[in-house]
């Protein structure tokens, strides 16, 4: 537009201009769309049509947040999806569980003609469709097993959350909602660290978000390659122990990391309304703890149900870039928070990777008083024989794990469809 043309419209435009702000937002996200670090689509996949991707069609669904046209709606160049499994599983099937749920992002970003499954920065970087990547939402997917977690990696895996809302053996959550390994102040255990390592070996980005604060300075002293909240927002703004305190930012800051801000209400606003402005609120108070440099968008779309009136949905990022233009961020900060610190972050953390290209994979093993549990079948050395045998006492243990499935699971999964809304 011209300048006069600017004038005249700016004057006709009573609200400073909010379609300006609007077009100059539109023209950022066209040029660095937006890489949203997590969104829990395939959560309700299960929950609404069991993982059944021929009953739907994924341009527009119903009763979920989360669709390809509002994804191009809301200028979300790239996705990241968790595999993520209820606490409940732990010690019991989370392990097919969390494959079932690869398997369902995996079938739905590679039969698709919009959305793309990229496993690399440089794939990333270059995708022109909707990029997707895999990520996994809670340590107790791996079952205390580093050979999972590399399996895990060679099935697209790119991120895993230590922790969701239960404790592992090995990690500490930031939730007391299940009784699992109850805290001992073991923020990380040793096992712990040899995941952490194992993951930088890897090329695998840690995800903090719902660990303890604990586990995540543990982590932020030990990681080699910098680490991500996937989904948190700022303590400072809103006192939920899902949010990071400025404390943490500043460690996060120093190590190269991100917070990806987490749009639902509870963690916003500490209740079940919330709007822009607050939103806003929480990304200048990182700016100004730990540089926009340490600032990404990770929704929880699909994870949460209350939004932030005018960010009901992932169409709706455009709105929340116009806010934070209207604030005055600069185009450089903005390209930053919106795509260019995540693909920094994912690059360092394959350079890391390239690094140690001539490690071994880890032996690591958890110690088996650690992990004990009915379900687990443990083998131990043979004393005379040339075959290992299960060290347990395989028929009473294994009828209390099969009791306790199929008692307890379907009265476990309706309490956690209960919890659901809190439980993200
Ligand atoms: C659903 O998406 C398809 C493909 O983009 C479009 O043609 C159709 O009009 C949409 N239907 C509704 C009800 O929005
Ligand atoms: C846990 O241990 C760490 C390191 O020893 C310590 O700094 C922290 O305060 C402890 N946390 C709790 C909740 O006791
Ligand atoms: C947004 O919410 C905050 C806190 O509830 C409130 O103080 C503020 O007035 C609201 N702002 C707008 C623009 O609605
Ligand atoms: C943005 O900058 C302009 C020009 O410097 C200034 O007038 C305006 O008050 C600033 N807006 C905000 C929200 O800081
Ligand atoms: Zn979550």
């Amino acid at each position: 537009m011209s300048p006069v043309r600017v004038l005249l419209f700016c004057f006709l435009c009573t609200s400073s201009c909010a379609s300006e702000l609007r077009e100059r937002a539109l023209r950022l996200m066209a040029r660095d769309p937006l890489i949203d670090g997590h969104n829990d689509l395939a959560l309700q996949l299960r929950i609404l049509h069991n993982n059944k991707l021929s009953h739907i069609r994924l341009y527009n669904l119903s009763n979920v947040a989360t669709d390809i046209n509002r994804l191009k709606t809301g200028r979300v160049g790239a996705q990241v999806f968790a595999a993520y499994v209820m606490c409940t599983a732990q010690e019991k099937d989370a392990v097919r569980l969390t494959l079932e749920q690869i398997d369902v992002i995996q079938r739905m970003c590679t039969s698709y003609p919009d959305l793309e499954l990229v496993t690399s920065a440089q794939g990333l970087e270059q995708s022109t469709k909707t990029a997707c990547l895999i990520s996994i939402e809670g340590g107790h997917s791996i079952d205390s097993s580093l050979a999972t977690l590399r399996m895990f990696y060679q099935l697209g895996v790119r991120s895993m959350a230590l922790t969701h809302t239960c404790n592992t053996p090995w990690a500490e959550s930031s939730s007391n909602i299940y009784s699992f390994y109850p805290k001992k102040n073991q923020s990380l255990t040793s096992f712990g660290e040899a995941v952490v390592r194992e993951m930088n070996r890897l090329g695998m980005i840690v995800d903090l978000s719902h660990s303890s604060w604990d586990t995540a300075r543990s982590v932020l002293e030990i990681s080699t390659a910098p680490v991500i909240f996937s989904h948190s927002s700022a303590f400072a703004v809103c006192q939920h122990n899902r949010n990071v305190p400025d404390w943490l930012l500043v460690m996060l800051k120093e190590k190269r990391g991100l917070i990806m801000v987490n749009m639902h209400s509870g963690f916003i606003s500490c209740g079940e309304k919330g709007n822009i402005s607050v939103v806003a609120d929480h990304f200048e108070h990182i700016r100004k703890v730990a540089g926009f440099e340490s600032i990404g968008i990770g929704g929880d779309y699909d994870g949460a149900s209350k939004f932030p009136d005018g960010l009901e949905d992932v169409s709706k990022y455009p709105a929340l870039i116009q806010e934070l233009v209207r604030r005055n961020w600069t185009e450089t900060e903005l390209a930053a928070i919106l795509r260019r610190n995540f693909l920094r972050v994912f690059k360092e953390v394959e350079k890391v990777r390239d690094r140690q290209s001539s490690q071994p994979p880890s032996e690591a093993e958890i110690p088996l008083a650690d992990a004990a549990n009915p379900c687990r079948l443990i083998l131990t050395r043979p004393v005379s024989g040339s075959v290992f045998r299960d060290a347990s006492s395989s028929n009473v243990n294994v009828l209390t794990c099969s009791v306790v499935s199929s008692v307890l699971l379907p009265f476990l999964l309706l309490l956690l469809l209960l919890l659901l809304p809190t439980a993200v």
